[in-house]
């Protein structure tokens, strides 16, 4: 029995679904998630930093082409933060196109006396407390993967179609950021970047020539939770004969699903994408080593990814250890911080949030261990939106618990703001000028 797993109401339509899933064409190719693979390795090796972000959910209320440009904007002017300060390529890495799917510790959830099945995310029931929107329905997972092929579609147009072009860097200040701390920041650092790009145009380098100028590759993933969905796009490449799950270029296990004798890591174990687990304060280095062993017994650079979320309070006792054994042990992994699902607490009126100042004391400390440790702090892996939210406390324009109830409007965990984003972007490069 695979954990997580909705309670389907009717078989027939199940099976309906999944065949029309298995007959649609892949989101992605086989070529795209072995290069994902390839940049992986160069992150293990400390050349790369990884940028993994999006929505904690993607929502199919919020779908349209301004939406996607506004998310892949912010990612873009985290990146060229980072890699303008610390003179490193940053890989970016969506929580995007086919994050649908949510683990619930609770399967009811319990209002005024009623009992729902709990909400999993938009590819199985509707956020709405009624029964009619929690009655889990497969033809929702159809809905998510046409929503991520038309989502995919444009980041690919955006982002090789003259949008994620170098010449393009001021326009990705939306303006409520532009007008803050951070954007007035972020608007420095562009100008300088506009000059050194004179500086080379005048030494007589033909910048139009570089395609890296002009164009971002950008990868997607999502959390492998409905396996379903997941075998029904999982395709064999015809050039090396191996399977790939082509609903995304990275998938994860989540920290609900990463049982060793589980059904997750044994399908995950049989495609050939890049992979990682989350794993939290519980895991033990013995559970890391045999994911590892397990999920990447040839120990391929790239292949595996471990992302830690432990906690501010608990990642100094929980993280050496892990980080000690893993590499005692041979393998090969790429560690991923992400300070946001270990930092979740409720706030006076009962809103589910997370302090940045939490954020960034685990993002930090994961950092001083793997120097400690002689490892490499690869990346960050982030719940952040582009819009001007109030989910997340604190930050340089401090949100305030009173300010939660302004503009909450997570469908599933509390992200950060555009600006609350550009500003643990600063943070960021400065950790990794003094790596
Ligand atoms: C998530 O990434 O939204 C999530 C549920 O994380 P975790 O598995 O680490 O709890
Ligand atoms: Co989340």
């Amino acid at each position: 029995m695979a954990a997580q797993q909705p309670e389907w109401p009717d078989e027939r339509e199940l099976k309906a679904a999944l065949e029309e899933l298995s007959a649609l064409p892949p989101l992605v190719f086989a070529g795209e998630a072995s290069r994902l693979r390839s940049a992986l390795a160069s992150v293990a090796e400390g050349k790369t930093f990884l940028l993994q972000a999006g929505d904690c959910a993607e929502s199919f209320g919020d779908f349209s082409a301004d939406a996607i440009r506004d998310k892949l904007k912010i990612v873009l002017q985290m990146a060229v933060v980072l890699t303008y300060a610390a003179g490193m390529p940053v890989l970016k890495v969506g929580r995007i196109a086919g994050q649908f799917a949510k683990p619930r510790t609770k399967n009811d959830e319990t209002l005024g006396g009623v009992s729902l099945p709990s909400f999993r995310g938009h590819s199985v029931n509707d956020d709405t407390f009624d029964a009619e929107a929690r009655r889990p329905d497969p033809a929702r997972m159809v809905r998510s993967y046409h929503q991520s092929a038309a989502t995919l579609n444009l980041i690919r147009a955006f982002t090789k179609g003259g949008f994620a072009d170098i010449n393009k860097l001021h326009t990705w200040n939306q303006e409520f950021v532009a007008a803050s701390k951070q954007g007035r920041r972020y608007e420095q650092v562009a100008r300088e970047i506009d000059r050194a790009l004179r500086f080379m145009a005048a030494c007589g380098i033909d910048l139009t020539e570089e395609s890296e100028l002009h164009e971002v590759d950008f990868y997607t993933s999502h959390e492998a939770l409905l396996l379903g969905y997941e075998e029904a796009l999982t395709r064999k490449d015809s050039l090396s004969g191996d399977y790939f799950d082509c609903s995304a270029h990275l998938l994860w296990i989540g920290e609900r699903t990463r049982q060793l004798d589980g059904a997750h890591v044994e399908f995950l174990s049989g495609v050939k994408n890049p992979l990682a687990v989350k794993l939290g304060p519980s895991a033990t280095p013995a559970e890391a080593i045999a994911l590892a062993d397990r999920l990447n017994p040839d120990n391929e650079p790239g292949r595996l990814s471990f992302i830690t979320r432990m906690g501010a309070e608990k990642v100094g006792d929980a993280l050496p250890p892990l980080v000690q054994e893993i590499t005692d042990s041979g393998h090969n992994v790429v560690w991923i911080c992400d300070p946001m699902h270990g930092n979740t607490i409720s706030s006076g009126k009962g809103f589910k949030t997370r302090r940045f100042a939490d954020i960034l004391s685990e993002i930090k400390a994961f950092f001083a261990i793997h120097h400690e440790s002689g490892t490499v702090p690869g990346g960050v892996h982030l719940e952040l939106t582009h819009e001007s939210v109030t989910e997340c406390l604190g930050g340089a324009e401090e949100v305030l618990d009173g300010h939660l109830e302004h503009h909450y409007q997570a469908l599933c965990d509390p992200r950060l703001n555009a600006r609350q984003s550009l500003d643990l972007a600063f943070d960021l490069a400065e950790m990794l000028q003094t790596n």
